[in-house]
């Protein structure tokens, strides 16, 4: 049986459009909040084996989707390099200030220890999984955990970029741990990494090109010479028109689209898969409007290599029966 997602990065046209999406772990579902509710700590809920391998197949259970994504969180990196991260009720996540000196002296071996239960993870679900179910491992972009750890919360509300022009040395640092997570899911059995830069819109204009193309490209260029087979997707959240010059610039397998990209800007190339794009917000409509509007990703992308994704998270208000009508009709799209 061969894989849906990595056929697509092989250029190969599926019978049907692959599809999953991001977040699909979560608060909509009521099996998660049975299992979440025993783990009041999110971040040993991410790191207990058993659990999190159980709410990372529970939505491939219920929607026979495509792909699972590793059950974790892009703040375990900052977590393990010794910052501390709560994660309040309606809030959001919550971080300490670090100490810049002992923060750039994480031992890498300290570091893979912290975080060895999510591999652990990845080698249970891997286990668990069909064969023809693809397993994505993720991280987070540098730009996104560096917005996240000076600003101690979530950018929402106001970004501090007090300290952006002395912490070079930060980004740099946070982009090598992200290397070395990635890698050691890949050893673990992760099919696809995908970066998540939830934040790149935020990037001031002036630090664009470094940040999020040099740092991400960096991230590409390590995980390709590490495993070429592997395929690396970015999500470079909020970056407008300017995901052209991120697809030409950074050179990824494949790039998962935000729900404000506009299609008539982006450019098709057959040497990359695309992935994602509705507005989550679409499975709060009536099915016909809500089908239509898959429809026109669906059709845009038809002559692409596309799997079939939201623009963002879904949300944790979504109805678990939309997501099964909203399979039903991908499913039947080809
Ligand atoms: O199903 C999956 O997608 C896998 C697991 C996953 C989580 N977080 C679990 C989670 C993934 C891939 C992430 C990525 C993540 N985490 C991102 C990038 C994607 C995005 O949404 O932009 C970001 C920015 C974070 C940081 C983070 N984690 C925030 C801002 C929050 C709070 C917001 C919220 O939804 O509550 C979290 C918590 C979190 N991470 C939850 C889950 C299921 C909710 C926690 C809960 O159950 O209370």
């Amino acid at each position: 049986m061969s894989k849906l997602i990595l056929n697509t990065f092989q250029n190969i046209k599926n019978n049907k459009i692959p599809v999953w999406f991001m977040r699909q772990a979560g608060r909509y579902l009521p099996e998660y909040k049975e299992i979440r509710n025993k783990n009041k700590n999110f971040i040993e809920f991410c790191l207990n084996i058993n659990d999190a391998t159980t709410v990372t197949i529970q939505p491939i259970d219920r929607f026979n989707l495509d792909a699972a994504i590793i059950f974790s969180d892009i703040l375990l990196i900052n977590y393990a390099a010794g910052q501390k991260v709560d994660f309040i009720e309606k809030e959001g996540p919550v971080l300490e200030e670090i100490n810049e000196g002992k923060f750039l002296n994480t031992n890498s071996e300290e570091f893979l220890n912290k975080l060895k239960n999510v591999y652990e993870i990845i080698k249970n679900t891997k286990i668990k999984l069909k064969a023809d179910k693809t397993l994505y491992g993720f991280a987070g972009a540098p730009w996104t955990l560096y917005v996240y750890l000076r600003n101690l919360k979530s950018p929402k509300k106001q970004l501090n970029l007090d300290h952006l022009k002395n912490d070079g040395k930060i980004l740099d640092f946070l982009t090598h741990l992200i290397i070395l997570h990635c890698k050691e899911q890949i050893k673990a059995g992760a099919d696809i990494i995908q970066i998540f830069d939830s934040w790149a819109g935020l990037i001031p204009e002036n630090e664009f090109k470094a940040i999020c193309i040099g740092l991400n490209k960096q991230i590409k260029t390590e995980l390709k010479k590490f495993s070429t087979s592997t395929p690396v997707i970015f999500f470079p959240k909020g970056i407008k028109s300017k995901i052209n010059n991120f697809i030409e610039t950074v050179k990824p397998d494949g790039i998962s689209i935000d729900y404000e990209t506009d299609l008539n800007n982006i450019q098709k190339r057959k040497d990359l898969v695309f992935q994602g794009g509705m507005n989550p917000d679409a499975l709060f409509l009536e099915d016909d409007l809500m089908k239509k509007e898959a429809e026109k990703y669906l059709n845009f992308f038809d002559d692409c290599n596309y799997i079939f994704n939201l623009g963002h998270g879904i949300s944790q208000f979504t109805k678990p029966e939309k997501v099964e009508e909203l399979v039903k009709f991908v499913r039947s799209y080809r």
